[in-house]
């Protein structure tokens, strides 16, 4: 085996653990932290729930309420001339990718000054970045986990992926009661982007065994629980979700994703699209893709959605994309690009897809994807 790294944050899973979050911001020497959320979690009441929690440890709060969904380069550099006015210490994010990936953002800027295009690709972060406590109110993102930070670019329309081991946060809050209050929609979004975390972090070039155990687990888990937790609420398959999530959040942190992601960042940044909206579009059309270089992979994910061994290894792989296929079909979500897409937009998609060849995900896709595979792609799926 090659020498491999595996960096995660120190994680606080369960049900109520938000009420440890001034414990922790205490424990990283907090006095006044810098808040980052957005309005659905306001509306929800989760933010004045953890102002009430700091309250409680004497810490004082600067709260940025201005993100929104895709969150953008101005955003980021809004929220970070605020932190550098108001002297705070500790940056708390509340939120799903959104909120979580600005205040990567705004870390980022507090400490390394510059715009944050300058630090777009892999490993660009010089200095070290104030202490991060991270709540995640999604099973799926990741971010609270990951490596990784995702700003759209507003001037080029394209997402960056920001990647860089100091962007793990110091500590993680993962509270399965926050999924509650989550609508069927944002569940399903966040699911599916778990699962071609897992997916894609299982294929990649630099996956290693402690990534592949955590995608393999993370599959299982989506697959087994996902249409349970949106018909029923059950708090016990929205906890499994939430450990699938963070299992899947382990693993692409380290191995990276791929081709799927790469196409996913350049459509959702052109066309403003929701990211989960895109994965059932795109999974299993980027997996024909790949089926070529990692038939074996292929299989072993085929043998856990199929839940049995088929004939040939070339036949679980096959059935057992099309079994996500059906699964994503059960879930009544858009399985097609110009449900998303408007007609006439058609005529970026060249400019769209040579992007996608410059995101790093691509670099660790099993196999090397041109512009004109990702074209292929899309016209598969449109
Ligand atoms: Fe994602």
């Amino acid at each position: 085996m090659e020498i491999t790294k595996f960096a995660v944050p120190e994680i606080i899973f369960g049900r109520g653990s938000l009420n440890y979050a001034g414990l922790c911001a205490r424990r990283l020497g907090a006095k006044k932290v810098f808040l980052v959320s957005d309005a659905g979690i306001e509306e929800a009441g989760w933010l004045q729930r953890l102002m009430n929690i700091l309250e409680k440890e004497g810490i004082e709060w600067v709260y940025y309420p201005g993100v929104t969904a895709n969150p953008r380069d101005f955003q980021v550099e809004q929220g970070a001339e605020l932190y550098r006015k108001n002297g705070t210490d500790v940056i708390i994010a509340i939120g799903g990718g959104s909120p979580i990936d600005t205040a990567k953002g705004i870390a980022i800027l507090a400490s390394n000054g510059g715009r944050i295009r300058d630090y777009e690709g892999a490993n660009k972060v010089q200095r070290a970045l104030p202490p991060m406590i991270c709540i995640t109110t999604t099973a799926g993102n990741g971010s609270d986990i990951s490596q990784f930070c995702i700003i759209t670019d507003v001037e080029r329309r394209v997402k960056m992926s920001i990647i860089t081991r100091t962007l793990i946060p110091n500590i993680s809050i993962v509270d399965p009661l926050i999924l509650r209050t989550k609508s069927k929609t944002l569940i399903i979004e966040s699911a599916v982007d778990a699962l071609a975390h897992a997916i894609e972090a299982y294929l990649s070039r630099i996956a290693s065994p402690f990534t592949e155990m955590h995608s393999l687990k993370a599959i299982e888990l989506i697959v087994g629980n996902l249409k349970d937790a949106v018909d029923t609420r059950s708090l016990d398959a929205l906890e499994q979700l939430s450990t699938a999530s963070v299992s899947a959040s382990m693993a692409f942190s380290n191995a990276s994703l791929g081709a799927e992601h790469a196409l996913a960042h350049s459509l959702g940044g052109h066309f403003d699209v929701s990211h989960g909206v895109l994965h059932p579009i795109l999974l299993t059309a980027v997996m024909r893709f790949n089926r070529k270089y990692a038939v074996q992979k292929m299989a072993d994910i085929g043998r856990i959605v199929l839940g049995e061994q088929l004939g040939s290894d070339l036949d679980t792989a096959q059935a057992g994309i099309e079994r996500l296929d059906q699964f994503f079909a059960g879930l009544e979500v858009s399985q097609r690009l110009r449900e998303v897409v408007e007609e006439e937009e058609w005529r970026y998609m060249e400019a769209i897809c040579k992007m996608a060849v410059r995101d790093a995900c691509n670099l660790t896709n099993p196999g090397p994807a041109t512009w004109r595979d990702f074209l292929k792609i899309c016209e598969e799926v449109w």
